[in-house]
């Protein structure tokens, strides 16, 4: 994959229009989880070096083309000069070397991907610069439709996560587990479908597991289970089996009679649990198996929740395996990589998060990009690069 990035230009005095992923989660005012703000800073300190003016563009929420107050991206400037340590201007007018502008989607132009916008946009300054693969996965006006229309590139963040990526699944070390977890596998059947031809070992856990399992004829009782989804389950199976890939499922599991922290539970095995019992994690014969496989392999791609990890004691499955996974990579000998969803937050309560390779701040995205799908944003960066060899 070739795409122009920073090092390509003589950034020197320009005025750089940087996308970055700034729909941070927000409670009661204050943003929750500043990563993705994190994730911008070495671009934001690159751009300093090179005395550039930025002018950063980013997406809120959902405001569907419209001015919303609660969408307006106002509250954020005081938050990006606390993390960056620089000084923030908030719109066109004000007076800072760095400013953001509001929300971009109160331009219908944005989400429609409208030429008009785009020129707009980029009648703002000499250079583009996309640092938000988070939001790769849309053809928008500031992701698509501008680098059409001005030099583009990558930050430092957009190739970081492009380099993560195409390790973990492009040009792996094998061998490669991928560990898929999470509650449908309905909306996940494009991932399993993908992943299967490229991994030599998927392992599944969460409800998902249980919809596999009762493929396969055993018992779920009240567990979490698409049993609509029998024959999707059957027929990834035969598609893992031609491709040399194998799943794993759990061979016991955590079962409750009471949905609730603290419940009751015991161990039971595939073939039994009672009709009125529901199965909330991995069991420890589970466990051992995964870790065991993890010992051989060489890149782990992780996505999901191996059970009700927001429940104590059933994030046990989760902790257990996301631990291996820390302990390996920080010895050497694994990389590995995770995103998607509530992947990072069961990471997090795992406490593995620093020893991961590489996390991935996308939701979507990643989602997308394990499924095989072209990323927009990206393809957008290499059109220009090609363009303007
Ligand atoms: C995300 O949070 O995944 C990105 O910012 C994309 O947001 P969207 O799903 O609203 O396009």
């Amino acid at each position: 994959m070739t795409y122009k990035t920073l090092k390509d230009f003589d950034l020197n005095g320009k005025t750089v229009l940087l996308r970055a992923d700034l729909n941070v989660p927000v409670q009661d005012g204050k943003v929750t989880d500043t990563t993705r703000i994190d994730r911008v800073k070495p671009t934001i300190d690159y751009l300093r070096t090179q005395n550039c003016k930025v002018i950063i563009l980013s997406h809120y929420g959902r405001p569907k083309g419209q001015e919303n107050a609660e969408f307006s991206l106002s509250f954020l400037p005081p938050v990006l000069r606390d993390q960056w340590g620089v000084l923030v201007g908030f719109g066109t007018d004000s007076t800072e070397d760095i400013k953001l502008l509001e929300n971009l989607r109160f331009n219908a132009g944005e989400e429609a991907n409208d030429l008009e916008y785009a020129k707009t946009l980029a009648s703002l300054g000499d250079i583009f610069v996309n640092d938000a693969f988070s939001a790769a996965h849309r053809a928008h006006a500031s992701t698509q439709k501008i680098t059409e229309l001005m030099p583009s590139c990558a930050g430092l963040s957009m190739e970081a996560e492009l380099i993560a990526l195409t390790n973990a699944l492009e040009a792996p070390k094998k061998p490669v587990v991928a560990i898929v977890g999470g509650a449908k596998i309905s909306t996940k059947l494009s991932v399993l479908n993908n992943l299967v031809k490229k991994v030599d070992y998927l392992v599944l856990g969460g409800g998902m597991a249980n919809t596999f399992l009762f493929a396969k004829g055993a018992p779920v009782g009240l567990s979490l289970c698409e049993k609509d989804m029998k024959e999707e389950c059957l027929s990834i199976e035969q598609k893992a089996k031609d491709a040399g890939c194998e799943i794993i499922l759990p061979v016991d599991r955590i079962a409750i009679l009471e949905f609730k922290a603290n419940a009751d539970h015991e161990v039971i095995g595939i073939d039994t649990i009672a009709d009125d019992q529901e199965s909330v994690d991995i069991g420890p014969e589970t466990i051992k198996n995964i870790e065991g496989i993890l010992e051989q392999a060489k890149t782990v791609l992780w996505n999901g929740p191996m059970g009700v990890f927001e429940m104590k004691p059933f994030d046990n499955g989760t902790n257990a395996l996301a631990k291996k996974v820390a302990t390996l990579t920080k010895s050497g000998s694994l990389l590995s990589v995770a995103g998607g969803g509530d992947t990072v937050s069961a990471l997090d309560n795992a406490g593995a998060v620093e020893d991961f390779s590489y996390i991935s701040t996308a939701g979507g995205a990643f989602l997308e990009w394990i499924e095989g799908k072209e990323l927009p944003g990206v393809i957008a960066l290499q059109n220009a690069k090609a363009k303007a060899a």
